[in-house]
């Protein structure tokens, strides 16, 4: 078992509520998909956001309000598949999605729960104020955990008039922190905090004994967190000022592709080394072959079954010399 794949135990609230006592700082990031989740986990990101930020970075929506239940327990089902192949440590927590909790009690509940029971979510995240504080406690009481979210709250844009910075003014910070004091009362094991002035995250953040994870809220908050594709530098023109690039994937990715576009055209690959032989001899021993990340066991002709997560493995003729 390499390092990357040791077992670890499972970051849950308790933990999170103990490191904020201990003063360490909490690392979140939005995943999406298996190999992401598998990457984040391994490399030890505390907590896993399946958020609905996927109907824009992963469906190319203009805003998050089309993502829908199903849409999230299918992206749900491969992060927690990618954190259980690498150490299971990362706690996930899904997303409720625009409408799947606003209009009534009962189905906010049916559709929490489906994110734990069909998505293999551990939590969910909800956005919005105290008026979620009987849903927020209905939810606890029945052993689901829930991160609220508070502050610039993207499903609510066109009631906000567009993604901008909330509670500048004083009446409006009162407000956010009032919803804060509603939520953690309620039973929240904790809070994003997005888009707000740090001085108003730093506030907030001292007020409550529940962590909260920040985006755009400033250094105080006890955690915070980042959409993994504005991390790596995926969207070369979205720049927003709470976002640091820690990568520029736009540039590499699109390099890659460009190596392997002009080698596939000039017939530089696939080379001998990509290629199997009818007359390479089977080695005694099996060797492990990786594919897309899944190590699959080969021998000889066994590889024609294997079919691992992509094109399915076939012995090919040594290209004529
Ligand atoms: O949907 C999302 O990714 C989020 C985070 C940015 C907090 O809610």
């Amino acid at each position: 078992m390499s390092v990357h794949t040791a077992r670890r135990s499972k970051v849950t609230h308790l933990e999170l509520r103990k490191m904020k006592e201990q003063g360490e700082r909490i690392t979140m990031l939005t995943a999406y998909d298996y190999s992401f989740a598998r990457l984040c986990d391994q490399a030890g990101t505390d907590v896993l956001l399946v958020g609905d930020s996927l109907g824009m970075v992963i469906q190319g929506q203009k805003n998050t309000l089309p993502v829908t239940m199903d849409h999230m327990i299918y992206h749900c089902q491969a992060v927690a598949r990618g954190v259980e192949a690498a150490t299971g440590r990362a706690m996930i927590v899904g997303d409720l999605p625009f409408m799947s909790y606003q209009s009534d009690l009962d189905e906010a509940m049916r559709n929490a729960g489906r994110l734990l029971k069909e998505g293999q979510a551990e939590a969910v995240k909800l956005e919005g104020g105290a008026e979620y504080a009987e849903l927020v406690s209905r939810l606890v009481r029945v052993g689901i955990p829930v991160m609220g979210h508070i502050g610039l709250t993207p499903q609510s844009l066109h009631a906000l008039g567009g993604f901008k910075v909330q509670g500048r003014e004083d009446a409006a910070a009162q407000r956010i922190k009032a919803d804060a004091l509603a939520l953690a009362e309620a039973g929240c094991f904790s809070l994003v905090l997005e888009g707000i002035p740090q001085e108003l995250g730093a506030e907030i953040t001292e007020s409550l004994a529940i962590p909260t994870i920040g985006i755009g809220a400033g250094p105080e908050c006890d955690g915070q967190v980042l959409v993994i594709y504005d991390l790596l530098g995926m969207n070369e023109e979205f720049r927003p000022r709470f976002v640091k690039r820690y990568e520029n994937f736009a540039v590499r990715v699109r390099t890659a592709i460009d190596s392997y576009i002009g080698e596939v055209r000039s017939g530089a690959f696939p080379g001998p080394e990509h290629s199997f032989s009818r007359t390479e001899k089977s080695k005694d021993k099996p060797r492990a072959l990786a594919v897309g990340g899944v190590v699959a066991e080969s021998e000889g002709s066994q590889l024609e079954a294997v079919g691992v997560g992509c094109i399915p493995l076939r012995p090919v003729a040594q290209k004529p010399q």
